[in-house]
This record gives C-alpha cells, structure tokens and sequence, in this order.
C-alpha cells in the first residue's frame, strides 16, 4: 500500500507540473501562447511508447491501491467489531487517518469523471479538435479543458475531488514512509513537514487549474 502510495505521489507531481503549463496562458502574462506550451506537452505523454505503457503501470497502480485500501478497511473493521476494552473514541488517532477510505472513494468517483472527461476522449474515442505546431497534429487538450471547466458543477466537483486528495495525502504522505519502516521521530517529524508542503502546493495549483479557467485568467484566443 506504501509503495504505490509513493508510486502516486511521484505521478501528482508530474501531473501537476505538466498541467500548470496552461498557467504560461495566464491573461497579464502570456495571453499569445494560446495553450502551446500545454498541448506540447502533452502531446509529448501520450506519443512515445514509454509513456503509454508507464500509463498501463500507471492504471495499474490505482487499481492496486484502492483494492489494497479496501482490504484494510474491511480487517480494521472487524478488527474494531471485536471492541475495546477501553473507548479510545478519537484519541490516538486522528479525523484523517480514519476517514482515509472514504477519502480514498471519493478521488476514486472524481477519476471516474475526470477520465471520461479527458483521457477517454484523448486517447479511445480521438474525438477532440486537432491543432497543428511546426507541422505536427495533436489534440487541443487545452481547448478541452477550458471547455469543461466552464461548467460551474463540474469546477464545484474538481473542488470537492481536490479537497479529498488534499486530506487523503496529509496523511497519506507521511504515513506512507512511516509503513516503509521509518520511525524515527526526527525523520517522521521532517517527512510529516515535507507532506505538508507537498500536499498545500499541489492541491492549490490542481485546484486553481478550473478556477482560473471558470474565472477567464486562463483562456484560449478567440
Ligand atoms: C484538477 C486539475 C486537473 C486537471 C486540469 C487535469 C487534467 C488532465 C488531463 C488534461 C488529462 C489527459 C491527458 C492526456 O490524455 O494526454 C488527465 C489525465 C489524467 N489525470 Fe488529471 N487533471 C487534474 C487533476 C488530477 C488529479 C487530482 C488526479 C489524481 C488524483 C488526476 C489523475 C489523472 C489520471 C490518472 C489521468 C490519466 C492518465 C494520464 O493521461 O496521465 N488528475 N488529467
């Protein structure tokens, strides 16, 4: 659960960094790029035969760790049937670190729309615009996403799908090391740090993403 835990994050981080690319777009900044430097970009993810199978791996990994996810919900819980002696009630543990499943299903229901809405299009159905850059076709994945975020239910859902990885990883990040065998206090306390850190940069940045769209900071040339 720890490894494809971290496997994830690795991917958030990619994910995140690729993505801000739209923010090359922004209106005060560079208004003339019209999605380029995105659409590149991710033309580049989807076009070499390294990135499509890491994407297989990439699949994979989530399905891994949602099913490892469940089975320790369901062995904490009978776990929890047999009773305590003593109520802990919330003390030993906090609102996240319990809540992690529910978490967990909540970003599982927000990449079920997610996917639908941007890789199935993208790479089954090939049915988005075309755009050309020095000779070379690929999707406007750029014109796709300010589309899609211009449906304000659709920017609440992001917000709320943002809202439970940002929780899920607070503890998760951490947690995650901590199950590799890393129980030294020093290390913990400087991981639980540097998960933190993590978690507020690339949450803001996924959940800014629809914002600045919905709100026209980010949008193409008409
Ligand atoms: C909220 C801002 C986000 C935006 C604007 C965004 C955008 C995109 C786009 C445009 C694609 C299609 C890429 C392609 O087909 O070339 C994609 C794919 C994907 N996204 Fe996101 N994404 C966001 C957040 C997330 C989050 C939070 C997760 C995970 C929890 C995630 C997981 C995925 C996965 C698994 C794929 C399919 C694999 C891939 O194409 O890399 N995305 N996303």
């Amino acid at each position: 659960m720890a490894l494809t835990g971290i496997f994830l994050i690795s991917f958030l981080l990619v994910h995140v960094g690729l993505n801000a690319c739209i923010f090359a777009d922004l209106n005060w900044l560079n208004p003339a790029d019209n999605g380029e430097m995105f659409n590149k970009a991710a033309h580049f993810m989807g076009s070499t035969i390294v990135t499509r199978l890491l994407e297989l791996v990439l699949f994979a990994g989530f399905l891994l760790h949602i099913i490892q996810g469940y089975a320790i919900e369901a062995k904490n819980r009978s776990r929890r049937g047999q009773g305590y002696k003593v109520s802990m009630g919330s003390r030993g543990s906090t609102w996240m670190s319990r809540s992690m499943a529910i978490l967990g299903t909540l970003i599982f229901l927000y990449l079920v729309m997610h996917i639908a809405q941007f890789w199935v299009p993208s790479r089954i159905t090939k049915d988005l615009q075309e755009v050309t850059y020095n000779g070379v076709e690929m999707h406007n994945l750029y014109l796709r996403m300010y589309e899609v975020f211009q449906q304000p239910v659709v920017v609440l859902l992001y917000l709320v799908g943002v809202a439970a990885l940002a929780f899920h990883l607070l503890h998760g990040f951490h947690s995650a090391f901590r199950s590799m065998g890393v129980h030294n206090k020093k290390y913990l306390s400087l991981l639980k740090g540097l998960g933190y850190g993590f978690t507020v940069i690339v949450c803001l940045l996924f959940a800014l993403m629809p914002i600045a769209m919905y709100l026209q900071w980010v949008s193409p040339n008409s």
